[in-house]
């Protein structure tokens, strides 16, 4: 890492929570289909009565700390890269590979070096075209310690009487397959992965990393417990157009390193109400009584030129959706 871990006056990430796609309905059923049959993700329980109505109403599922959020599009959103997925074990990798291997959505696997008949890494474009490549985490204590605290509110089912967890999100804890965002890659323009990896060190504290082959990782840590990244590489095709996805990200070090960031964004002007929802942030005063603020544009911190469009929905650690604090 390029840069020492978060100072006092810096927050750094604390976790990547959610990535935000839109949902055509029209691709409704197929898409319902993909995310909770073949990906077998488990509905965050406060949204659960949605699922029959995504692609009219935003449905969450949980990725272990993290969520996909699936609201209501007029077109099917498309990050530009992918998504990296952590799986619980290779027992789990072989499940999800026997459901996708006879759809239309699955790419390639790689297998592992030393064992031929295990899969190293799978790789599936689901609906919209979203690409998502999924491999076994590496420390599954560390995730277990994570779910544990994270299932103690509201999202867990329990039975009354024996106290006995019953049902985790709507599912079976141990059929989950699929346990983490590991991280959000993201293809970018010849000569700009060094310079966004410059705007979340001077934004939010954040070690970066250069990859190589034009590439740049930014580091976000979950109190050390879950990996994960934020990874943005140079291509020298023509992007797409930006479409309105976003990311939703923690911060770390309380209240004060929130205080910094939202500063930090408000010095570039970049401070960005989103009219979709109902957080306006517009000042410090509201960054602090909605412990969130968003962002659109990544500059280059010395010329103000936008280098990237992408959404950021940035939350304070004392916000109440926060998965450490259910
Ligand atoms: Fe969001």
């Amino acid at each position: 890492m390029s840069q020492p871990p978060t100072s006092p006056d810096t927050p750094g990430i604390a976790l990547l929570e959610h990535v935000n796609i839109n949902i055509d309905k029209q691709n409704r059923n197929e898409s319902l289909r993909f995310y909770s049959e073949l990906l077998n993700l488990p509905p965050d329980v406060r949204r659960v009565e949605h699922i029959e109505h995504l692609g009219e109403r935003t449905v969450w599922f949980n990725l272990g700390p993290s969520q996909m959020h699936l609201p209501k599009g007029t077109t099917n959103q498309r990050v530009r890269g992918h998504l990296g997925m952590y799986v619980r074990d290779s027992k789990s990798m072989q499940q999800l590979k026997e459901r996708f291997v006879s759809t239309p959505y699955f790419q390639s696997e790689t297998t592992d070096g030393t064992h031929a008949d295990q899969t190293a890494e799978l790789v599936i474009t689901g609906p919209g075209g979203n690409t998502f490549k999924f491999r076994v985490i590496d420390d599954l204590v560390s995730y277990e310690s994570r779910g544990t605290q994270f299932s103690a509110g509201q999202s867990l089912l329990k039975d009354d009487e024996t106290d006995e967890v019953k049902c985790l999100y709507g599912k079976n804890p141990s059929a989950v397959e699929v346990i983490g965002l590991e991280c959000v890659h993201f293809i970018v323009p010849k000569g700009a992965a060094h310079r966004i990896g410059a705007f979340y060190n001077h934004v939010f504290g954040a070690e970066t990393m250069s990859m190589g082959d034009g590439a740049t990782q930014v580091a976000i840590n979950w109190d050390g417990r879950m990996q994960q990244s934020l990874i943005f590489s140079e291509v020298s095709d023509s992007l797409p157009d930006y479409d309105g996805h976003h990311i939703a990200i923690y911060l770390g070090n309380g209240p004060e390193g929130y205080e910094k960031a939202y500063n930090n964004v408000e010095g570039l002007n970049l401070v960005w109400i989103n009219p979709r929802f109902s957080d306006k942030v517009s000042t410090l005063e509201t960054a602090k009584s909605e412990r969130q603020f968003r962002f659109k544009n990544i500059v280059d911190i010395d010329t103000g030129e936008t280098i990237y469009e992408l959404e950021h929905e940035v939350r304070c650690s004392t916000h109440p959706s926060n998965s450490s604090r259910m």
